[in-house]
């Protein structure tokens, strides 16, 4: 019963990646996360013609998320139909995902093809320095952190 049904989340992120607005990369990217209430919250890349301001489908899944009222996350599914292999995430939404999200939590990424990447975000997101400096000796547990 709470076991985290990872296939289905991956099949969630197929059909949020047929919402992509790619016309530019062509490259399709769907993203599920599970929230800690059960709820599943999918997210699609959303490009536009200054390149610069795309959002990746796993930050607008996350933001969805938060606008509803969901801050912490339980698993991801991430699905690049385009791409016959898998392909993970980005820097940028790695960082994101870590505000929200356990080392311990479970991602799941794959292609068209039959591989999947079955791995956490502690693995693809380690040495996370805001978390460290927190946990770190001598650093104030209140939150409040030294400037370097
Ligand atoms: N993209 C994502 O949606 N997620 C990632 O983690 C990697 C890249 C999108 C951005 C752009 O629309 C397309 O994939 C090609 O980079």
């Amino acid at each position: 019963m709470n076991k985290i049904d990872m296939v289905e989340l991956f099949a969630q992120a197929r059909k949020a990646a047929d919402y992509a607005y790619a016309p530019y990369s062509k490259f399709r990217v769907g993203a599920a996360l599970l929230a800690e209430d059960g709820t599943v919250f999918t997210g699609c890349n959303v490009e536009n013609r200054s390149f610069g301001l795309t959002v990746c489908a796993e930050r607008n899944a996350v933001f969805k998320a938060v606008s509803c009222g969901q801050r912490s996350f339980k698993a991801l599914a991430i699905s690049t139909p385009d791409s016959q292999s898998p392909v993970g995430p980005c820097g940028a939404c790695r960082q994101v995902l870590s505000e929200f999200m356990e080392p311990a939590s479970p991602v799941l990424f794959g292609g068209s093809g039959k591989e999947k990447v079955n791995t956490t975000l502690g693995v693809l997101y380690p040495f996370d320095s805001l978390h460290d400096l927190a946990n770190a000796e001598g650093v104030d547990p209140s939150g409040a952190v030294a400037p370097i």
